[in-house]
């Protein structure tokens, strides 16, 4: 359609017409059969409401939506297309790993890649916008989202965010397999208070602007077509009411243009933040910040007219909101093509192909995380008698959390696989305990908890697994978190294993000390038991459906892990928030072993997590030399000017394998207290045995902004270090100054 038509649509449409399209409900308010319970009986929709609704959640399927399509158009007046947008968060049916293993792959062409084999499915199935990248900086793993978004760290957040929306929208929605991206959650929801979900958030403006904007940042600037407010409140003001935040800075300074959509429910939940006397105080606040679709909650279509009428709301600001709606609506297509990609045949043809298996292994491949081996690790692909062990043993349910089409048939258990791939060796495996109690304190969702034993059985079961272990040459216990540990509304007081598991390992360690730990979770765990009782730790994360495979395939060594923490792993729960990009302080600890009271630490813990940032194991061995930089002075003032930081990497081992070489920067001095050091770079390399190759870096003056003393964004003379490693523990520093001649 020409702009010039949507413009017309526009004029032509009533108030109520207008407000549905503001309007987001879910899918069950659309099929025949269903039966409305919960939130959505509770929300009270009328039936004029149902049909002047203008987009539909949680919802997908070729054939029920071309249905749903054909329904909606003919109940509106102008036959007004809807939007179909769903949770593609990890992969469509072909599931991939959490997108926090995402993170650990160092990889951003591979999580593309996923994004848009994901952008296919989703596709085929009718939806038109999934509700990802989630591009909140998470540093504490209380908070069970975590496993959402790719780790703690800014530029690298900034980084995957961009490369997911490149494949989810390609460059232009429009064209076949493309779907809309939607950045989330617009912000700061990743520093809920105590890592409690929903919580309030509290950080300086400062913090706010450098480190936890930014991400969504790329993601508008990679052209997302939309954006979800966040539940929590900033600078206690609710998101869904942010009027600075919302059009001062993601309008104007980002630069948004797209679809503003709340979060579930959130329009309405400004009654309970306080803030809003009702529907229509709420509706009022939300229609100024800038919201177009409220979703599921209908103070819009409740108040906005009256609103409006009484002059408490311009009506400029429906039309606009109205406008952004028939805007995406036109650039994927649907007033010409309403149901877009849906095809059932395309379903058939797409969904789980070879191919995309192919991709959903290969990243699950490259998200593992090797955290320990003493060398017992790869097993030996004959001769040894390995017990596997463990909830996870002979689990096809890799997923993790959202993964809301994920089907356990289409994956694979490790012990289905292993027998057979790996024939030499002698195997048994045992289930040994319930990845939770069954009376677990899971609110709400204890009964869709799968327990396979019940007490007794369980007692028999651990029984059976000390037999198996005792008789193996090779313990490989696989433990880990229940999937609805992580996700929404997951938050957790401690961050260790299921007390079960953590009794298993004790009691396996005592007849075997053979132990190699595989962890399937989706947050970072206070693993110093793991650590002490195992001689080697992989860490799995929620791999996806070929998980199992990229696993085993580790295990035997016919994959090197390759992935690098993107996320640390707190000593104890204590630590957290804990990240590597910390500040200076007044009274910095000093070297381990020194005895100094009055300085910044703990009693009782160390300061440094369990596992930095940017770690991660090898079965190679690789080493750095011959760092040095072109020069020692970069001129600020020079647009154009640059030092080259070079570092020469070698494997020094007889295995070929992947090393990811991160630069890091340190701004030695400035107008306001720096970072100690800031991940700036990053190159993943493919090195065959005793290879060696040299890898440079071009450092700029744009590398060295930040929010100055007067916030303004900028760079501050004076000396830098750069740090090229291994991991964010890099010691080996080189300087340059920054002049402004
Ligand atoms: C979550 C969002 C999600 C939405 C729709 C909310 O509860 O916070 O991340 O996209 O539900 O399912």
């Amino acid at each position: 359609m020409e702009k010039k038509e949507i413009v017309q649509l526009l004029d032509d449409m009533s108030m109520e017409e207008k407000i549905g399209q503001l309007l987001q409900l879910t899918g069950s308010y659309f099929m025949d059969d269903a039966v409305l319970t919960g939130p959505e009986a509770e929300i009270g929709v009328t039936d004029q409401e149902i049909a002047l609704c203008g987009s539909v959640l949680s919802i997908h399927g070729a054939s029920d939506l071309m249905k749903i399509q054909d329904k909606i158009m003919k109940s509106q007046p102008h036959h007004i297309p809807a939007l179909f947008m769903l949770d593609v968060i990890h992969g469509f049916r072909t599931v991939f790993p959490v997108p926090i293993a995402q993170g650990c792959t160092f990889n951003p062409e591979l999580v593309k890649e996923g994004a848009s084999i994901s952008a296919k499915e989703t596709a085929v199935s009718g939806v038109h916008i999934t509700f990802s990248p989630m591009s909140d900086l998470c540093r504490d793993a209380r908070w069970g989202r975590v496993m959402e978004g790719t780790g703690e760290d800014k530029y690298l957040n900034g980084i995957y965010t961009k490369a997911m929306v490149e494949g989810y929208q390609g460059d232009d929605i429009k064209k076949p397999y493309k779907v809309g991206a939607c950045v989330k959650h617009f912000a700061a929801y990743g520093l809920p208070e105590a890592g409690r979900e929903y919580n309030a958030v509290e950080v300086s403006n400062r913090t706010l602007f450098e480190d936890y904007l930014p991400a969504y940042e790329e993601g508008v600037k990679a052209g997302a077509v939309s954006v979800m407010t966040s539940f929590n409140t900033l600078d206690r003001i609710p998101s869904t009411a942010n009027c600075k935040l919302m059009r001062d800075v993601l309008r104007n300074k980002m630069g948004f243009d797209g679809v503003l959509i709340s979060d579930y429910g959130a329009v309405m939940e400004l009654v309970n933040h306080g803030i809003a006397e009702d529907a229509k105080e709420a509706a009022k606040l939300a229609i100024k910040a800038g919201v177009d679709i409220e979703m599921m909650s209908r103070s819009y279509v409740s108040e906005l007219k009256g609103l409006i009428e009484q002059g408490e709301v311009d009506q400029k600001l429906l039309d606009e909101a109205v406008m952004r709606v028939l805007i995406l609506k036109n650039k994927l297509g649907l007033f010409e093509k309403p149901y877009k990609d849906a095809s059932v045949e395309g379903e058939k043809e797409v969904i789980l192909c070879k191919e995309h298996r192919e991709a959903a292994r290969k990243c699950a491949e490259e998200s593992l995380v090797l955290l320990e081996n003493d060398g017992i690790l790869p097993l030996h692909t004959q001769g040894q008698h390995i017990a596997f062990i463990g909830p996870y043993a002979d689990n096809k349910e890799l997923f993790g959390a959202w993964a809301l089409m994920a089907d356990g048939n289409d994956a694979n258990a490790l012990s289905e696989i292993v027998p057979a791939l790996y024939p030499n060796n002698g195997y048994t495996f045992e289930h040994a305990c319930n990845i939770v109690p069954k009376d677990s304190l899971l609110s709400g969702l204890a009964s869709t908890l799968e327990t396979k034993y019940n007490d007794q059985e369980e007692a028999l079961a651990m029984d059976r697994a000390v037999e198996k272990a005792a008789a193996a040459d090779v313990v490989v216990l696989m433990l880990g978190e229940h999937r609805l540990q992580t996700g929404e509304a997951a938050a957790v007081g401690d961050i260790i294993l299921p007390k079960k598991q953590l009794e298993l390992l004790d009691k396996i360690a005592r007849v075997n000390q053979n132990i190699v730990t595989v962890l399937f979770n989706g947050r970072p765990l206070d693993l110093r038991e793991i650590k002490e009782k195992s001689k080697a730790v992989l860490e799995a994360w929620f791999p996806g459906t070929e998980g199992a495979y990229a696993v085993m395939d580790a295990l035997f060594g016919k994959v090197n892990p390759s992935g690098r923490l993107s996320m640390s792993f707190p000593y104890s729960v204590g630590q957290v928030p804990v990240h590597y990009d910390e500040f200076a302080t007044g009274r910095p600890k000093g070297e381990e072993g020194e005895q100094n009271k009055f300085c910044s630490r703990y009693e009782d813990i160390p300061n440094a997590p369990l596992y930095p940032f940017g770690y991660g194991l090898s079965y190679s061995e690789f080493s750095y030399s011959d760092r040095c930089l072109s020069k020692q002075k970069l001129n600020g003032s020079k647009n154009e000017d640059t030092i080259e930081a070079r570092v020469t990497v070698t494997n020094q081992s007889e295995v070929p394998g992947m090393e990811v070489v991160q630069l890091y920067i340190q701004d030695v001095k400035g107008s306001v207290v720096r970072p100690k050091r800031e991940l700036k770079g990053f190159k993943k390399i493919f090195l065959k045995p005793q290879e060696s190759k040299t890898i440079i870096f071009t450092i700029t003056e744009k590398m060295l902004r930040f929010y100055d003393i007067d916030m303004e964004f900028k760079s501050e003379p004076g000396e830098f270090r750069i740090y090229i490693g291994h991991d964010s523990l890099e010691t080996h520093a080189m300087a340059f100054h920054l002049v402004k001649e």
